[in-house]
C-alpha cells in the first residue's frame, strides 16, 4: 500500500479549497473517511459552524481531535479561542497602538486582527497538529479561496534583518519604554516580541510543510459553473505561483446520466462545456466529476460514496500530480509567462488578453473551446507584446508600455 513520503514532517498534508458551498466540507470528510478505512490514522479539521460536520459525521466534533470511527478523528476549530490563547498578545498590541492613534476600542480590535484570520488559523492550526504528531494525515477543510496562502510568505518579507531588529527590540525594551511618551505610541513588551517571532516560526514552519509536494496537496473544489471554475483558476494559479502543489481537481455536483428529464437538458450543455473547458484550462493535472446525489450529501454512508465517485480504487491519500503548470521568468520591464500546453496546436489557438487574464481559444472535438488563465499582478501594467508556441509550451510575453518589442 501507498504510504506517505516521509520527510521533516512526515505527515501527508491535504488541503480543500473553492467557493463556497461547493462540497470542500464534503470530499474533506469523504476523503478522510476513505482513508481511514484504508487504515491510515487521519485528523479531518474544519473550521465551518459546528453543525456541518456533525451534518456530515453525525457526531458533535469539538476544539480537540474528537474520534468518529476507527482511524478517524475530526477537529473543529474555535477561532475565538485560537486567537486568546495564541495571538492575544500581538492582537493586544496592534489594537493599543490604533487606540493611542485615536481609535475607538471595539473598532481597534477589529483593524488589528489580521485579514483572513479565520483560515490562516486553521492553516497554522497545521503546524500545531504536525508538531504534536500521532496521525499519518490531516486534511483540512477550511481555505475557501487561494488568499490565505499569500500570508505564508510573510516570513520572508519580513526579512532575517528585521527579526534579528525585532530581537534586539526585546532586550532593549527598557530603554524603549523611557521614550514611550515622545514617540506617543505603546512600545511592544518582551512579550509581544517574543509572540510575534514565534509567529514568524510557526509560519516558517508552515510553508515548510506546504511547499513540499511529497506532503501537502491542495486540492480544488468546483462545480461545474463558470465562477467556480473561475475561482479554481484563480487559486491554481496563486498556489502555484507560492510553490504549493496541487495535484487534483474535483468538480461536484455533476448531473448523473440518468438525469434524463427535458427541465435540466439546458444544465446539462451547460455543464459538459464547462466540464470541457476545464479540462483543456487545466490539463494536465487530472479531473475527478462527483455527481449530484439525489439527495443532500449526509452521514458516512454518503460520504463512502462520495469518495466511491471521487478516487475510484485509488488511495485518497495518493500525490495524484506534481508540477506546476506555469513558470515566470522576469526581466527590466517584462514579463514572460511560460504555460504547459500539449494540448494546443499552433493552427487551432488564439491568444487574447481580457482584462487581468489571457484567454487560449482553442478547437477541439467539442467545438471551440476557451480556456481562461489568470495573470499574474505583476502582468497587470503590462502589454501582450508576443505569443508563441514553441514545444508544446506558450510563451506569453508582456512589457511594460513605451519598451520596444523584441528581448
Ligand atoms: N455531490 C453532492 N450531491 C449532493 N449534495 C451535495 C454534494 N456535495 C455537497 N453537497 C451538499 O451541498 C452542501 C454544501 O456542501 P459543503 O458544506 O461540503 O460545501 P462547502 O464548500 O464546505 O461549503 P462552505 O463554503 O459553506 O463551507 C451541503 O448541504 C452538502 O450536503
Ligand atoms: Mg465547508
Amino acid at each position: 500500500m501507498w504510504r506517505p513520503h516521509l520527510s521533516l514532517c512526515g505527515m501527508r498534508t491535504i488541503v480543500y479549497t473553492g467557493k463556497g458551498g461547493t462540497g470542500k466540507s464534503a470530499l474533506s470528510c469523504a476523503t478522510a473517511l476513505r482513508a481511514a478505512d484504508l487504515g491510515y490514522d487521519v485528523l479531518v479539521i474544519s473550521s465551518d459552524p459546528a453543525h456541518t460536520l456533525m451534518d456530515l459525521l453525525e457526531l458533535k466534533v469539538g476544539p480537540e481531535p474528537t474520534k468518529i470511527v476507527n482511524h478517524l478523528w475530526a477537529l473543529q476549530l474555535d477561532p475565538l479561542r485560537e486567537v486568546r490563547e495564541k495571538y492575544w498578545v500581538i492582537q493586544e498590541y496592534v489594537a493599543k497602538v490604533f487606540k493611542a492613534r485615536g481609535v475607538d476600542e471595539t473598532i481597534a480590535y477589529e483593524v488589528a486582527s489580521l485579514p483572513n484570520m479565520t483560515p490562516f488559523l486553521s492553516l497554522l492550526k497545521l503546524v500545531d497538529v504536525a508538531k504534536e504528531g500521532g496521525f499519518e494525515a490531516v486534511v483540512l477543510d477550511t481555505v475557501p479561496s487561494g488568499e490565505a496562502l499569500k500570508n505564508l510568505y510573510l516570513p520572508s518579507l519580513v526579512s532575517s534583518l528585521s527579526r534579528k531588529l525585532l530581537k534586539l527590540a526585546g532586550g532593549l525594551m527598557g530603554a524603549v519604554k523611557v521614550v514611550e511618551p515622545l514617540l506617543k505610541v505603546p512600545a511592544p513588551s518582551k512579550e509581544v516580541v517574543e509572540a510575534d517571532l514565534s509567529l514568524l516560526d510557526e509560519l516558517e514552519a508552515l510553508r515548510g510543510i506546504l511547499t513540499n509536494p511529497d506532503v501537502a496537496s491542495l486540492r480544488l473544489v468546483a462545480n461545474p459553473d463558470s465562477f467556480s471554475i473561475g475561482n479554481m483558476r484563480r487559486t491554481y494559479m496563486t498556489a502555484s505561483l507560492y510553490g504549493i502543489n496541487t495535484d487534483l481537481a474535483i468538480i461536484n455536483k455533476v448531473l448523473p446520466p440518468e438525469v434524463k428529464d427535458p427541465y435540466f437538458k439546458e444544465w446539462r450543455k451547460a455543464q459538459e462545456r464547462y466540464l470541457a473547458e476545464a479540462e483543456a484550462s487545466f490539463h494536465p493535472l487530472p479531473i475527478r466529476r462527483v455527481r449530484l446525489f439525489s439527495s443532500e450529501l449526509k452521514g458516512l454512508e454518503m460520504l463512502r460514496r462520495c469518495a466511491e465517485e471521487a478516487f475510484g480504487g485509488d488511495d485518497p491519500l495518493k500525490v495524484f500530480h506534481r508540477g506546476s503548470p506555469f513558470t515566470i521568468e522576469r526581466g527590466g520591464g517584462w514579463l514572460e509567462l511560460k504555460i504547459s500546453t500539449p494540448f494546443l496546436n499552433k493552427e487551432g489557438c488564439e491568444v487574447e488578453r481580457v482584462g487581468d487574464e489571457l484567454t487560449l481559444k482553442v478547437d477541439t472535438d467539442v467545438g471551440e473551446v476557451r480556456c481562461f488563465i489568470p495573470l499574474p499582478a505583476a502582468a497587470y501594467a503590462m502589454k501582450l507584446s508576443r505569443a508563441r508556441l514553441i514545444g508544446g509550451v506558450l510563451h506569453v510575453r508582456f512589457e511594460e508600455e513605451g519598451l520596444g518589442g523584441g528581448r
